[in-house]
């Protein structure tokens, strides 16, 4: 095997200063708010793994069970010699992909790129071992500002899987897709990975689960805050929220107050004042119509070419090229 490589655009001090700017603003605006990329330190990134284990949480299963049998297509259409895929976290799914596309196609290179790099550079090792054959590169970046970094060498595929498309807002959305867009060449593809609109009872389950584990994800974004800028929060007085919008069609991840209190944040000299039942909102997590999904990769520049679902339709799978 050949050792993985590793490019890391962010440092510690990189975190750290975005955290700074977007602590300030999220913790000064009202409602408050923070973007979902500060869940996955590396405790984050193991509590993410511990959800897709839960009964309650049925994206992972369903796509898995949905790339399982669509996987052969996928490559044969795809004849990628680079994959490259963002927010990969553990790239338990990606197996399949691998598989199929070193079988069925001329795959070269897997570039798996995360914001987290100890959950990165695990999965890099661990696919390293796994495909003596294929050149692993790992990349630790800001998937939405940082593609342009991202290497070449071949026909590449981007693979954006596990509904984490839902978790920007329709503006980030759009400027996300268009940037794929912009470091493809035509005819380079797209598989995107998205939670279709379900009914709430099996939805708002999936966010607030019976264990508490997606509540104990949720309250670290608060252990994030709390080490990398000396925050003093304390999460346990935090009660987890999961609230279905069903004009937006998102599910809103919220942690409330359970007391008045007042939070320091030393780092940024800042005092922050909660009221009792205030809420931070941590995560949307979109749900799409196929319809939408195809609306939204055209205005970006893409040309749908497959849409798989899964029986129930819980999930799809879309295959785009650039145009
Ligand atoms: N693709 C995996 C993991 C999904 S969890 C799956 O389908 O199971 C979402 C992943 O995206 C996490 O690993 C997280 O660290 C990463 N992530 C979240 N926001 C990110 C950002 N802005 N830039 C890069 N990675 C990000
Ligand atoms: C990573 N992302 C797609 C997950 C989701 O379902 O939105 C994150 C998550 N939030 C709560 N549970 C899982």
């Amino acid at each position: 095997m050949t050792a993985p490589t590793l490019d890391v655009y962010l440092s510690d001090e990189d975190l750290t200063a975005a955290l700074r700017s977007d602590a300030t603003r999220g913790l000064t605006a009202d409602p408050k708010w923070l973007p979902p990329k500060w869940f996955y330190d590396a405790r984050g990134s193991e509590l993410f793994e511990r959800i897709t284990e839960l009964p309650e949480y049925y994206p992972t299963r369903t796509e898995r069970a949905l790339l399982e049998r669509v996987v052969g297509d996928i490559a044969r259409t795809a004849q990628a010699e680079v994959l490259v895929e963002l927010g990969a976290g553990s790239a338990a799914k990606t197996r399949l992909l691998l598989s199929a596309l070193t079988a069925e196609g001329p795959l070269k290179t897997y570039v798996p790129q995360d914001v987290s790099s100890a959950a990165l550079r695990a999965a890099a090792e661990q696919v390293a071992a796994e495909f003596p054959a294929l050149a692993v590169h790992g990349v630790v970046s800001d998937f939405t500002d940082t593609l342009h970094n991202l290497p070449g060498g071949g026909r590449r595929m981007i693979a954006f899987l596990g509904g984490t498309i839902g978790n920007l807002v329709p503006d980030e959305r759009a400027d996300f897709l268009a940037g794929i867009r912009d470091v493809l060449e035509p005819g380079e593809r797209l598989l995107l990975g998205a939670g279709l609109v379900i009914e709430p009872e099996v939805l708002v389950p999936a966010y607030d689960d019976a264990a508490g584990v997606t509540a104990e994800f949720n309250r670290n974004v608060l252990h994030v805050l709390n080490q990398r800028l000396r925050a003093d929060f304390e999460p346990e007085k935090f009660a987890h929220v999961a609230l279905w919008d069903a004009e937006r069609e998102w599910i809103e991840m919220r942690l409330a107050a359970t007391e008045d209190m007042t939070v320091t944040v030393a780092d940024l000299d800042l005092t922050v004042h909660f009221a009792r039942g205030e809420q931070l909102r941590t995560e949307i997590s979109a749900k799409f119509r196929v319809d939408g999904l195809d609306g939204e990769l055209a205005a970006a520049g893409f040309r749908t070419e497959r849409v798989w679902t899964d029986p129930d339709d819980r999930f799809a799978l879309v295959l785009a090229a650039r145009v």
